[in-house]
């Protein structure tokens, strides 16, 4: 209630929330934050010159950024592109929020109930109150999350890994997991100007029916997801008690489970990965547990 967070626990002499009849509502997992200094960084631009909202290129992939209004309290990035007084978003499993700033401002609200300057309306009471957090120490969460390391590959010389890459762009898995992308300047050296690679193109595709679940953030259609980074996927079962939740609410146990259900925009690159041999398909696996 009040904010679109289900709190379903809570301390003593409160009542958990549960769903209101006729809402609609989704299971979304919490997702790695080991990503996301660079991932704030990256230009408009780049993120333009990868959408096709019209599929000119004839791929069979669109992919659109996620315009927004954004709050007043965020600062657009140097060179940021405005469109009606929208700005591209790209945090999130639908990129609805613009920068780990919003998203720290946002979660310390409406996921653990800490009100700050920025965002002061208690949602149990919707009352402004005196904030509980001081903005020195929203900048140090900032700062923390904008320099937590990201995953590096562990055996990129491995011959099966060199061959599963190889087989992975070569089917066009790469038309939307883009594996290098560049950052911006930023006042953090070791942020500013940075390669790195996420493969992800930070866009918004059209998933298939299978993945629609009714639900939206932002501008994002309910069956259009930001492409994940996939950095990291080999190392995410360490965290999980050896077992892999992938896809915005877990539902694939597997690697292989998790492309089967591609579906919209990724129907022929998946149709693709079904025709190449065992030998193949695992190659490719043996690459996405590598990264
Ligand atoms: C049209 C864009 C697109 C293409 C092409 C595409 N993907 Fe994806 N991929 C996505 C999106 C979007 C998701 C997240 C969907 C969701 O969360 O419901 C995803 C999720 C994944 C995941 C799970 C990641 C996680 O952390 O949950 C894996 C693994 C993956 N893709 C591998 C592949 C492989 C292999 C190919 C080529 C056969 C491929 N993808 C082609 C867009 C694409």
């Amino acid at each position: 209630m009040g904010a679109p967070q289900l709190q379903n626990q809570c301390i003593n002499g409160f009542t958990p929330e549960t769903i209101p009849a006729g809402a609609p509502f989704t299971d979304l997992l919490a997702p790695a934050v080991a990503d996301m200094g660079y991932l704030e960084l990256v230009p408009d631009q780049t993120i333009l010159s990868m959408a096709d909202p019209y599929d000119i290129d004839g791929d069979g992939i669109s992919g659109v950024p996620d315009w927004n209004l954004i709050p007043s309290y965020i600062t657009p990035l140097n060179g940021a592109v405005e469109q009606q007084g929208k700005y591209i978003c790209r945090i999130g499993k639908k990129a609805s929020v613009y920068n780990i700033f919003e998203q720290v401002c946002r979660a310390l609200n409406q996921d653990i109930g800490i009100v700050s300057e920025f965002e002061p309306i208690d949602t149990y009471t919707h009352q402004s109150v005196t904030a509980e957090i001081s903005n020195e120490d929203i900048q140090k969460l900032v700062f923390y999350l904008q320099t937590i390391k990201t995953p590096t590959q562990r055996n990129p010389d491995d011959a099966e890994v060199k061959r599963g890459k190889e087989l992975f762009t070569g089917i066009g898995c790469t038309g939307c997991h883009k594996e290098t992308l560049t950052t911006g300047y930023s006042s953090c050296e070791s942020l500013s100007f940075q390669n790195f690679h996420p493969y992800t193109d930070l866009l918004l595709h059209d998933m298939g029916s299978g993945l629609d679940d009714g639900y939206t953030e932002g501008n994002a259609k309910t069956y259009e997801w930001r492409t994940p980074p996939l950095w990291g996927l080999g190392l995410a079962p360490l965290s999980q008690d050896g077992a892999y939740y992938l896809l915005h609410d877990g539902r694939a146990h597997s690697i292989q489970e998790a492309i089967e259900m591609h579906g919209g925009e990724a129907t022929a690159r998946k149709n693709s990965f079904d025709h190449l041999t065992d030998e193949n398909q695992k190659a490719i696996i043996k690459f996405l547990e590598s990264l």
